[in-house]
This record gives C-alpha cells, structure tokens and sequence, in this order.
C-alpha cells in the first residue's frame, strides 16, 4: 500500500476523475476526504468507497468561497488530525467563442478554476508548514493549459494560470518538503465529455487527433496521481505531466 496512514483531500471528488483519484488513494490505504456540490453524488461516492474497504469523509461546499474551501480542510483537521496530500480537482468548463465570452461567464472560470486552487492550496499549505513532515499538492491542469483549443479561452487561460501556480507554488514551499505538481489529461471519459463520446460521428473524427486512438479513463488519471501523491515522486516538484494518449503532439 503506497499511501498507508496517509490523510488525503480530493475537491470535486464526488464523480469523474475525482472520484476515480479519491477511490485509488483509499485503495492504497489512505483516509480520503472528498468535496463536492450535491450530496447525492458525494453520498454515492463515499459509499462505493467505504464498500472497497476504504475510510472516507465527506464535505459539501464550494472552493471558490473562501470560508467554505477553508472550512473544507478544517473538516478534514478535526476529523483526522493532519493532511499529507490535497488533489485540487474541482473544475468547470463551458464552451463560448473568445467574441461571445461574457464577463459573468469569465469569472465564473476563474473563481472555481483557479481562484478556488489558490484558496484550498493556500490553507493546506500554511497547515503542511506548520506539521513539518511535507505534503504533496496536486493541481488538475488540463492539455489545455500547455495548447490553445477554440471556443475555450476562458478555461484555457485558467489551466494555464494552474500550471503557472503550481510551478510557483513549488518553487516557495521546496524548503518545507512540499511538492507540488500539475496534471494535464487530454479527453477523458467523465459527465464533461459524455455528449462528444455519445455523438457517434463526432467521436470517430475526434479520435483522429489521438495518436493512442482512443478516449482516456479517469483510471488513467489517478494512476498519474498516486504517483504524484506517493514517495515514489520524492524528487519531483513544479513538474506538469500530460496524460493524453498523444494528442498534444501531434502536428499533423
Ligand atoms: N474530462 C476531461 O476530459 C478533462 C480533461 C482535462 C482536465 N479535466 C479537469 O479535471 C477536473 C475534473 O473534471 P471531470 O471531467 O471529472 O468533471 P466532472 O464534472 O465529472 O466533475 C467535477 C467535480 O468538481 C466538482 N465541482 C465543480 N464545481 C465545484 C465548485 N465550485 N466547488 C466544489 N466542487 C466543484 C463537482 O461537484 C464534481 O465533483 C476538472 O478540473 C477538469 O477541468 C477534465
């Protein structure tokens, strides 16, 4: 078990690739809290979870409120005593033209994306100094934080913006044992990508851009995570990995 007596927090661990990180950390023996919006989901989650054999809290609340994403790690605090590794997961994405974007659309990106990263990593920061033993903080970029995509300049400019964070981040908090790093997956089979990959004619001239020909798993994804989150990448820090079956570098 890589991560035993480990305390992990996973925002947005309710479904999708959340979900998939939060139940590969509980397998490999970690207490793993998981925030969301709507209970239903979390309960759903928790109890697939606690049925694997796994320990699981769960925490409702918004990370783009301050109060409520520092309530998020005071939960996991008084419930556990520590925390070891945070996911920050949580993210939205809508498609709008660059011409068509509108403000409230713009800063709705921005305060769950990335606003919410910076509010969650700060607290679990200012904690992990203050326990001494380091920490692992993950942040869920996107390919799309390395490569423009169209109609996406909004949650484009906030993956980026993580990327960018999380390379700060590292860069400030190396001499207190604290790594932190970014993950970048390309098209992944979650409620985000659900109407692409049941359009059957879409899907088929979408996969022509990935080499590996085929749609990631959110699996795909918490594989890379236990590894970030895990001593066997004790001397990565301010790295942004990509898990997109090729897509990204592909010319032609
Ligand atoms: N699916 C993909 O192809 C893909 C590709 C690259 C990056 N990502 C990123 O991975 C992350 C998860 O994506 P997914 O596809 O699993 O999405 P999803 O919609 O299935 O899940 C999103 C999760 O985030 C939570 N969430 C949303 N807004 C929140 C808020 N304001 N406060 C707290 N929690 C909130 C939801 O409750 C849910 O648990 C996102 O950051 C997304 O940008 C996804």
């Amino acid at each position: 078990m890589r991560l035993k007596d480990k305390v992990a927090l996973v925002t947005g661990g309710s479904q999708g690739i959340g979900r998939a990180i939060a139940a590969r950390f509980a397998a490999e023996g970690a207490k793993v809290a998981i925030s969301g919006r709507g209970r239903e989901a979390l309960e759903e989650t928790a109890a697939y979870i606690t049925g694997q054999g796994g320990e699981v809290l769960i925490i409702e609340g918004d990370v783009q409120y301050k109060e409520q994403a520092e309530r998020m790690v005071d939960d996991v605090l008084s419930q556990w005593g520590k925390i070891d590794i945070l996911v920050n997961n949580a993210g939205v994405n809508k498609t709008a033209s660059f011409l068509e974007i509108t403000e409230e659309d713009w800063d709705w990106h921005m305060d769950i994306n990335l606003k919410g990263t910076f509010l969650v990593s700060q607290r679990v920061s200012k904690e992990m100094v203050k326990q001494g033993s380091g920490g692992s903080i993950i942040q869920m970029s996107s390919v799309n934080g390395l490569a423009a995509e169209s109609d996406q300049a909004h949650y484009n400019a906030t993956k980026g913006g993580i990327n960018m964070l999380a390379m700060s981040m590292a860069l400030e908090l190396a001499e207190h044992g604290i790594r932190v790093n970014a993950l970048c997956p390309g098209f992944i089979e979650t409620r985000l990508t659900k109407p692409l990959i049941d359009n059957a004619p879409a899907i088929e001239n979408y996969l022509k851009t990935i080499p590996m020909k085929r749609v990631g798993q959110p699996e795909d994804i918490a594989a890379a995570a236990l590894f970030m989150a895990s001593d066997e990448s004790s001397y990565m820090t301010g790295h942004c990995m990509v898990i997109d079956g090729g897509q990204i570098i592909k010319l032609s």
